[in-house]
């Protein structure tokens, strides 16, 4: 069977003021996928994420998640939906444990469920030994680490991650970029992830969009778009030599 459509923006349109953030966006993302949303400084992707999540209103257009409607009923996206923000807040002076059951509160998931998963994500996340510290005084890579688990805590349907490694080492990228391949593999949990960092996205994306100055360019699977920039022999390509074709153009 077809994997059915779980993200879906029609016509979709942001203004800040005369500025137009994100210009009538037609998209579609399928169950499982992952999906990569790419393109420069403003070009209008966190304000995207921001609508998916029902966390800013659009000036026009429609958004379907998981069939729902985030502006009209945000509770049903806070369900199903977890988000990882650019910069995680957590409560500084709680440690990870705390903050994880805190969350798992706030989504109504009793103790006796959250208790097993906020060990088993402690444990998938490598923090299990550190869960007891303050988290105040976790590194970068240890606070992304726990805002993953914070995300997953609540077992989403779509994940949304804005520069999910960002601050990562090279161990700790390779990491986030295996579990986000397979939660999509084993578990069929989508996720939409913006990122700068080509060489990872083309690591992990079944599909990538391009956006430029709030219109999407491009969408398709990465060898698509390859074979339309750079010619149907193309090989050995790099994601980067197909996004810089499409910024030149732009
Ligand atoms: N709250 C806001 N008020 C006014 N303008 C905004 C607001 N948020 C975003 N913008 C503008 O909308 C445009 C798109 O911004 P957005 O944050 O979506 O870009 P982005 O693609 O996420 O960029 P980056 O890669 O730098 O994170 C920018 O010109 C930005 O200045
Ligand atoms: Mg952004």
């Amino acid at each position: 069977m077809e994997n059915r459509i779980v993200i879906e923006a029609e016509e979709l349109t942001k203004k800040y003021g005369v500025q137009i953030a994100v210009n009538q966006l037609n998209l579609k993302v399928k169950e499982g996928e992952v999906f990569g949303f790419l393109g420069p400084n403003g070009a209008g992707k966190t304000t995207t994420l921001l609508m998916f999540l029902g966390l800013t209103e659009p000036t026009s257009g429609r958004i379907k998640i998981l069939g729902f409607d985030p502006t009209r009923e945000p509770f049903r996206i806070k369900e199903k939906v977890g988000f990882l923000p650019e910069n995680v807040g957590f409560y500084e002076d709680m440690d990870a444990r705390q903050n994880l059951r805190y969350i798992a509160r706030l989504n109504r998931i009793p103790d006796r469920v959250s208790e097993r998963r906020i060990e088993e994500w402690l444990e998938l996340v490598g923090l299990s030994k550190e869960g007891g510290k303050k988290v105040g005084t976790y590194s970068k890579g240890m606070r992304q680490r726990l805002g993953i688990a914070e995300v997953m805590i609540k077992e989403p349907k779509i994940i949304f991650l804005d520069e999910p490694t960002i601050g990562l080492d090279p161990d700790g990228t390779n990491w986030m970029l295996d579990l986000i391949h397979s939660l999509s593999r084993e578990k069929k949990i989508t996720t939409f992830l913006s990122s700068h960092l080509l060489d990872q996205v083309q690591r992990i994306c079944d599909r990538v969009g391009i956006m430029i100055k709030g219109n999407l360019v491009a969408s398709g699977p990465i060898e698509e778009l390859a074979k339309k920039k750079l010619g149907v022999d193309a090989k050995d390509y790099t994601l980067e030599e197909i996004y810089m074709t499409y910024f030149k153009e732009a």
